[in-house]
């Protein structure tokens, strides 16, 4: 479909501050959705809820070397800047900040300033086996944060844990914006949107709508009347196809990041997940 309105792609800090002095001088509030690209309808969703809420839309667009793990898929992340502006032009997004590693991590600058958040927050779940992720994390949405300067940020739940650790750092740091936080976009089968999605296989795709079945089955445990942890992540566990490998699957209070031993309203089920060498997340918070 042709649009009349392409998103302009921005690659230099200079010029997206430049651009967004302009929008902030025409008194419109800067909504801000950070994403790492090959956009899909969660990315999709976040936008346009910024849309409805922003009078200027900012996405950035940038595979940020610093979370990945060494053996992990930072080369091969899925790249696709084209498609991906096709998809903000069709949301009439304001600018897309697409830098270079170089520009946000220049060589001659050598080691930098880490935002290291709270360890319990940090190396529990996902961070238990992605060593140094959420520092990653934290540091580049603190850097893109500083660029953009924006009124409101959207961030997904389907990165429970990604969304804490943002919220925590913007209260204990002090940061002027407001976060957002999204539901979770799933496919038919109830499979979360992710972009590592595109490395599953037709069949392993089938398989993986098992890790939301399971959230639910718990779900619907805990509504007849079950509440031990333990217990109901046994019980629905066995819900997950024999292929899943479970990195994690654990009932968390999302105050202290803690596991629970009994389940109760507001409490994060969260589960990682590995299938045919491609890792999932998931999740759901208990109503
Ligand atoms: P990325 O994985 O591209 O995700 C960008 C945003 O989209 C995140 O806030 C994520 O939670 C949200 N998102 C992903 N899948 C979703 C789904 N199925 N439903 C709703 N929202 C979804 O998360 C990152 O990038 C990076 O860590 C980043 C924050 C950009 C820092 O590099």
């Amino acid at each position: 479909m042709k649009h009349t309105f392409t998103t302009p792609i921005i690659d230099t800090i200079a010029e997206i501050r430049n651009r967004i002095r302009e929008l902030k001088n025409k008194n419109l509030i800067i909504g801000f959705v950070p994403t790492m690209g090959a956009l899909h309808a969660g990315h999709e969703s976040l936008i346009e809820k910024a849309r409805q809420e922003c009078g200027a839309v900012i996405v950035s667009i940038f595979v940020n070397p610093t979370q990945f793990g060494p053996n992990e898929d930072f080369g091969k992340y899925p790249r696709q800047l084209e498609a991906d502006r096709e998809i903000c032009s069709r949301h009439g997004v304001d600018l897309i900040f697409a830098p270079e590693p170089e520009q946000m991590y220049p060589q001659a600058a050598g080691p930098i300033t880490t935002v290291v958040p709270p360890e319990t927050f940090r190396n529990r779940l996902c961070g238990e086996t992605r060593k140094g992720h959420f520092n990653g994390v934290a540091t580049v949405v603190l850097k893109l944060f500083n660029i953009i300067t924006p009124d409101r940020a959207y961030f997904g739940k389907k990165d429970a844990q990604q969304l804490l650790i943002i919220k925590k750092m913007v209260k204990d740091l002090d940061i002027p914006v407001e976060i957002a936080g999204c539901e979770t976009v799933r496919e038919p089968g109830g499979l979360a949107c992710s972009s590592r999605n595109k490395y599953l296989t037709e069949e392993a795709g089938k398989k993986a709508a098992s890790i939301y079945e399971a959230l639910k089955t718990l779900e619907k445990q805990y509504n007849s009347g079950l509440d031990l942890a333990s217990e109901l992540i046994s019980v629905s566990g066995r819900i997950l196809h024999p292929d899943i490998e479970v990195e994690y699957f654990e009932a968390i209070d999302i105050e202290n990041f803690q596991a629970v031993k009994k389940v109760q309203k507001g409490t994060l089920i969260a589960i990682a997940v590995k299938l045919g060498g491609v890792r999932l997340i998931d999740n759901i918070i208990i109503d």
